[in-house]
Order: C-alpha cells, then structure tokens, then sequence
C-alpha cells in the first residue's frame, strides 16, 4: 500500500493535538464525586471508576460533552453547566447523572445498558449512593 507524506503529516499533527490535550490533565482513574457547596447533599458520595469508563471504548465527549477537545475539562457542575440545586430546573445538578433519557448521565447510560443485557451497570440508588 502507498502511503502519502501528506497523511503521515496529517497522522502527526492529529496525534500532536491528541497528546496535547491529554497533558493538560492526567486521566483520571478512580474518583469519588460528591455535590458541590452549594448544594447539601442528601446522599452519601458515589464511587466513579473513570478510569474503566474512559479505557473501555467510550469516547471522552460522550460524557464531557461540552468539551471542544483541547481545553481543560469542566466540572459537571461547572458555573453556567448543572449547577441548579433545584433537582427540577433543567440544569440541575440532579439531573446530571440520573436523567434516564441522557446518554451522559450516570443513570442514563447504565439503563440502557441493562437494556442491552448488562448486568454489571449499577442502576439503584443503594449501589452508587451507600447508606450514609
Ligand atoms: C449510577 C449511579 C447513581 C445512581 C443509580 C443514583 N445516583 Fe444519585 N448521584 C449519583 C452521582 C454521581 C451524583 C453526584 C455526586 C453526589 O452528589 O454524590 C448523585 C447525586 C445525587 C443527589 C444530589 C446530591 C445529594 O446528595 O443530595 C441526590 C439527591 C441523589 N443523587 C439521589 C439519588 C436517588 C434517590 C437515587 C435512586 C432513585 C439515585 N440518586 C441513584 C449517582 C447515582
Ligand atoms: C462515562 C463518562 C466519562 C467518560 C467516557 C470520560 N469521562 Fe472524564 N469525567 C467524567 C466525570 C463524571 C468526571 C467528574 C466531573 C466532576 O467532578 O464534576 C470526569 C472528570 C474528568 C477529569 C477531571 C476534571 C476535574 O477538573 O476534576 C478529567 C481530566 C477527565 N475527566 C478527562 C477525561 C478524558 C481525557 C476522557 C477520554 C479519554 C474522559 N474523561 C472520559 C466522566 C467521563
Ligand atoms: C455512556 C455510558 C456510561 C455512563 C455515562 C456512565 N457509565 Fe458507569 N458503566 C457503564 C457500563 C457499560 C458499565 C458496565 C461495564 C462492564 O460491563 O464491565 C458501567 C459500570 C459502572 C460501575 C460498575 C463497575 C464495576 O466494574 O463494578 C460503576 C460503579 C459505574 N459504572 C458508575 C458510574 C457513575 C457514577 C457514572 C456517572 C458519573 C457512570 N457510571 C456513567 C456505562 C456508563
């Protein structure tokens, strides 16, 4: 097969970009996400595995969904993003992760997983929010 300077140039460049916006931030491997100040939290911090979210196929922008793949991540509740206490407001922090419609949601995403026949998706309030 013939291989073009021009693709081996746009390869490097894209793989330039790729690195870079990688060191901005190290990927994160296991986190605990917990409600902003602002909002008083009623249930216990939930256990995220990134790191098996990020290396198992699933692209960065299906959950960072505003991001323009150079700058560094937002928050989900970010000034502006899900940072509504009020879990009715559109831009509730709530609803960030249990909309059950929303692919980038917590909830979202793990039902319609089960959907799919996965049975290791946690779906229940008691498994991602432990008694407190
Ligand atoms: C797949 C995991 C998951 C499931 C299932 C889940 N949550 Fe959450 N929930 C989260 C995450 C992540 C947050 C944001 C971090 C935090 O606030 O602890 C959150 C935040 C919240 C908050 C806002 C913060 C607070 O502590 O008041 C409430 C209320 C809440 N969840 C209630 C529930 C209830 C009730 C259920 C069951 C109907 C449920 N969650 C199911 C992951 C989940
Ligand atoms: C399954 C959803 C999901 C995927 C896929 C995902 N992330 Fe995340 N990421 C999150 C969540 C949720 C947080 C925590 C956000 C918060 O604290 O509000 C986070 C946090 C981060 C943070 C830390 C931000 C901060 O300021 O604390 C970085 C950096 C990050 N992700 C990078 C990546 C990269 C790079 C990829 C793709 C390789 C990726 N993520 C894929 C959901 C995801
Ligand atoms: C876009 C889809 C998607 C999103 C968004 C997502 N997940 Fe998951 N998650 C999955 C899938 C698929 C699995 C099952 C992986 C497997 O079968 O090994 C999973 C598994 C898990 C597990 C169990 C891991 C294990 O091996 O026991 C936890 C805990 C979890 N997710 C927490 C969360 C939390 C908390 C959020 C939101 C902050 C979230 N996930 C967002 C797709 C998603």
């Amino acid at each position: 097969m013939k291989v073009s300077l021009y693709r081996i140039l746009v390869l490097v460049a894209f793989l330039l970009c790729v690195g870079k916006a990688y060191a901005a931030a190290p990927i994160p491997n296991d986190m605990l996400l917990s409600a902003p100040e602002s909002i008083t939290a009623k249930k216990a911090p939930v256990q995220f595995p990134h790191g098996k979210h990020s290396n198992a196929g699933l692209e960065c922008k299906t959950c960072h969904h505003k991001w323009d793949g150079k700058s560094e991540m937002l928050k989900c509740s970010s000034a502006g993003c899900h940072d509504q206490p009020s879990k009715k407001a559109d831009m509730s922090f709530y609803k960030a992760f249990h909309a059950s419609k929303a692919k980038q949601s917590c909830v979202g995403c793990h039902k319609a997983a089960k959907k799919q026949g996965n049975t290791v998706a946690p779906t229940s309030c008691r498994q991602c929010h432990p008694k407190k």
